[in-house]
């Protein structure tokens, strides 16, 4: 079969194109861990917001400290409101946050780092984070929501 030069050599650009992406795709998953942020656990969100559930437990138990510098917290996004609205952690802290929602879909996006995620009912998802530079960082709620979604926001503060 004959296959003009030019169109051979566009062939050749696209195959070698997709080895690119391919691998591009390879490295950033294998060698910087960047993974799409997918639904960690399950949970019903009835009970989401009662104990012994983590959403359930009083605000000042959300903010966990594991070891040293490494906390967990557990966000609950709600119709206008995220509990707790404010989180205050020492600079260098390592911060996985676990966020769902009790009643519609949410989003969570944390201004400053790569933390930007959907908080959809019966689901948690779960971002980590490293906080290097003292200051305040906003998160916002990023998916409509209702009347009052511009109103849905909430701060970490990374103290020196
Ligand atoms: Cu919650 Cu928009």
């Amino acid at each position: 079969m004959h296959i003009d030069r030019y169109e051979r050599l566009f062939l050749y650009a696209a195959v070698a194109l997709l080895v690119v992406f391919m691998g591009a795709l390879a490295v950033s998953s294998f060698a910087y861990g960047i993974r799409v942020p997918t639904a960690t656990e399950r949970v019903d969100p009835r009970t989401v917001a009662t104990p012994p559930s983590p959403w359930g437990e009083p605000v000042e138990n959300r903010l966990r400290e594991l070891s040293p510098g490494n906390y967990e917290v557990y966000i609950l996004a709600q119709m206008w409101q995220f509990t707790p609205a404010t989180i205050t952690v020492p600079k260098g802290s390592r911060v996985t946050f676990y966020v769902t929602s009790k009643d519609v879909q949410h989003g969570f996006k944390l201004a400053g780092t790569n933390i930007n995620m959907m908080a959809l009912p019966g689901e948690v998802a779960r971002l980590t984070a490293t906080f290097d530079t003292p200051g305040t960082y906003n998160f916002i709620c990023h998916e409509y929501c209702g009347a009052l979604h511009h109103t849905m926001y909430g701060q970490l503060v990374v103290e020196e």
